[in-house]
């Protein structure tokens, strides 16, 4: 995912006409000069391949100041803007476009369009807002663009450009506000020149092939409110110089090979900061404390790297923290008490949404607290860890959860009842622990669960039938348990969507269900090591 920010672009476009204006002015309009004409109706040829029925008010009947996405400027009567975003065209940008030498803004983004950028383009010495974005472009950005250099919008994100980026963007683009390259084929490294442009408020080169390392010039971009970076190969370790972009409130990192750590005083480098995206590099480290006096941050992601130690207390500062990812690090002592202390104060924050905290060193015994969280919260995972103890019956408050990962960590006790009240569950996974006593009957009550994953714990008594209101059940692993009893009719033959079953090494009893046979998606069914009448030591139905 590619963050898009929408910035404010100051354009000076004082001069877009009313088309009842135009009337006032019929004798400029007389005069105005046939050129822009001839450009509008080549470019209209080729944007739309020729098609008819395609821009329709462009047409001699009307002035081409009143055609739909075309402004005009008042004094001279020549084309200042064309604003021609989401139209459906599919074709190709003509030289054409060239011709155009009053213009001051041309967006095309989400039209279709393929082939080059025309090098044309290099005679806009006006241009001020380019936006050909979330289209199907290819070849490079053509070097005759360093001629347009009142730009202040350069928007190709979602194309298929390639070649590097642009070293000459840092000599003559320097009134450049937002440049958006991302979802591209762009290679080579970043350019230190960019450095140079020191009015950009959002640089987005994510989703590219670039690499080495960040320049450290970038620091000096003391506007940049958006620096995205990600999902690149870049490598190397991140600047110290990027914690001078005060101003910076989204930077995403994520998915390249950086080396590095978060700074003590993350505080005072990104007061502004609101969403944090570092996950997928190498970094180290620990999550400064200090971070809680970042009061607007919304979204922290360092998932997938090496850090480690213990989780600040503090973070119940941030109260309008949405997503919390530090899954697959290596936090946590293993078994110390205070591992979780963090998520009494988490309570907090009453916007959580999201917390992901699987794949780490977390012991402890799970507080009482979390039945706490913000209703908000949806997705709470901690597969993988060391929390031992029982799930607290407090769990059941959380009734805004959709994803519950327990699984792989040593709880003990039983299932509790209270689970039942978390009616928009869609998976439940406690696998993998030391779980015992009976599958409770409020389960039953989780009628959008599709995922649900018991197995490999010590769960006993019968499958409860309350089960049959599960009518979204798509995948069911209660294999390694001690369950018994006959597998009743009337449960699983009625999940239509079901396509996994593990029933495999309990102690069932009694025949297969024959309403199994009904169920047109199963792909896996596993009963093998139980004590069926039929001897079925190892079995896979496979259902086309
Ligand atoms: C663009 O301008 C050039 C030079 O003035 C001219 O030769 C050409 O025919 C024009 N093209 C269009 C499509 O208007
Ligand atoms: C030409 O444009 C005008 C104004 O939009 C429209 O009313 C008219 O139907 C168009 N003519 C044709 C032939 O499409
Ligand atoms: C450009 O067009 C797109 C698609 O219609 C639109 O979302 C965007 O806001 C436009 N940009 C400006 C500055 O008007
Ligand atoms: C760029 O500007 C220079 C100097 O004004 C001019 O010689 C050159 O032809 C221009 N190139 C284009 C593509 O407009
Ligand atoms: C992008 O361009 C490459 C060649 O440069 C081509 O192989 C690929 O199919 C293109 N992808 C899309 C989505 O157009
Ligand atoms: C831009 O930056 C480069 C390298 O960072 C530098 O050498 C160059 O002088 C700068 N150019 C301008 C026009 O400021
Ligand atoms: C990333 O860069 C390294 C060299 O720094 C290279 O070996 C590797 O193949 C690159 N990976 C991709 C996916 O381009
Ligand atoms: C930017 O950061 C570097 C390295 O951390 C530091 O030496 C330099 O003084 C900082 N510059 C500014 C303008 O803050
Ligand atoms: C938060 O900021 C205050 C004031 O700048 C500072 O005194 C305090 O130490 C900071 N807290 C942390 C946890 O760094
Ligand atoms: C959480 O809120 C409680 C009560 O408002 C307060 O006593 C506690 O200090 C807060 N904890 C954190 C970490 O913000
Ligand atoms: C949960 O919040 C309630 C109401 O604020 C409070 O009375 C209770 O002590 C809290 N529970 C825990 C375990 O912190
Ligand atoms: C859930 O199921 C149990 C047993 O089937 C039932 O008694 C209870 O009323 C249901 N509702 C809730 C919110 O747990």
């Amino acid at each position: 995912m590619i963050p898009y920010i929408s910035i404010i672009i100051h354009f000076l476009l004082l001069s877009i006409v009313a088309s009842s204006q135009l009337l006032a002015i019929s004798a400029k309009a007389i005069m105005s000069p046939e050129t822009d004409t001839l450009a509008l109706l080549a470019l209209k040829d080729k944007l739309t391949r020729g098609i008819p029925e395609s821009l329709p008010s462009w047409n001699h009947s009307v002035h081409f100041c009143t055609w739909e996405g075309v402004s005009c400027s008042p004094r001279h009567m020549r084309v200042s803007a064309l604003n021609l975003g989401n139209q459906n065209l599919g074709g190709t940008l003509s030289p054409a476009i060239g011709n155009l030498t009053f213009l001051k803004f041309l967006n095309l983004s989400s039209n279709g369009l393929h082939g080059e950028i025309p090098k044309e383009i290099g005679h806009l010495k006006r241009l001020q807002y380019l936006n050909l974005a979330i289209n199907n472009l290819e070849g490079e950005i053509p070097i005759e663009l360093a001629n347009c250099s009142k730009l202040e919008a350069i928007v190709f994100n979602y194309n298929n450009l390639t070649g590097t980026v642009p070293f000459w963007f840092g000599s003559y683009m320097l009134q450049l506000i937002q440049l958006s390259l991302s979802a591209n084929m762009f290679f080579g490294t970043i350019p230190s020149s960019l450095g140079n442009l020191s009015s950009l408020e959002d640089m987005a080169l994510a989703g590219n092939n670039l690499e080495g390392s960040i320049p450290p010039t970038l620091g000096g971009l003391l506007n940049l409110q958006g620096l995205f970076l990600g999902l690149n190969n870049l490598s190397g370790i991140i600047p110290p110089s990027l914690y001078n972009l005060s101003s910076i409130e989204q930077i995403d990192l994520s998915e390249n090979r950086l080396l590095g750590s978060i700074p003590t005083n993350i505080d005072l480098a990104f007061p502004n900061l609101q969403y944090f995206s570092v996950g997928a590099n190498l970094l180290t480290g620990t999550i400064p404390p200090s971070l809680s006096n970042i009061s607007q941050l919304k979204i922290f992601d360092i998932v997938g790297n090496r850090f480690n130690g213990p989780i600040p207390t503090s973070l119940g500062n941030l109260k309008y923290l949405k997503e919390l990812l530090i899954d697959f690090n290596d936090f946590g002592s293993g078994g110390g008490d205070r591992d979780l202390e963090f998520l009494s104060s988490l309570t907090n924050c009453s916007q959580l949404q999201l917390l992901t905290m699987q794949k780490n060193q977390f012991g402890g015994m799970l507080p009482d607290s979390i039945g706490n969280f913000s209703w908000q919260l949806h997705t709470l995972l901690m597969g993988h860890n060391h929390i031992s103890g029982s799930i607290p019956e407090e769990i059941g408050k959380l009734v805004g959860l959709r994803f519950l990962d327990m699984g792989g960590n040593l709880f003990q006790g039983t299932i509790p009842v209270s689970i039942g009240k978390q009616k928009t569950l869609g998976r439940l996974y406690f696998q993998s622990n030391q779980l015992f006593g009976n599958i409770p009957d409020s389960l039953g009550n989780l009628t959008l669960l599709f995922d649900l994953d018991l197995a490999n714990n010590n769960l006993q008594g019968s499958i409860p039938v309350t089960l049959k209101h599960c009518t979204n059940l798509q995948n069911v692993f209660l294999s390694l348990n001690n369950l018994s009893g006959n597998i009743p009719h009337q449960i699983f033959g009625q999940q239509e969507g079901l396509v996994i079953l593990n029933l495999s090494r309990n102690s069932f009893t009694g025949p297969l269900p024959s309403d199994l046979g009904n169920l047109k998606h199963l792909v896996e069914l596993y009963v093998h090591d139980n004590k069926l009448k039929y001897s079925l030591i190892f079995q896979i139905l496979k259902i086309p």
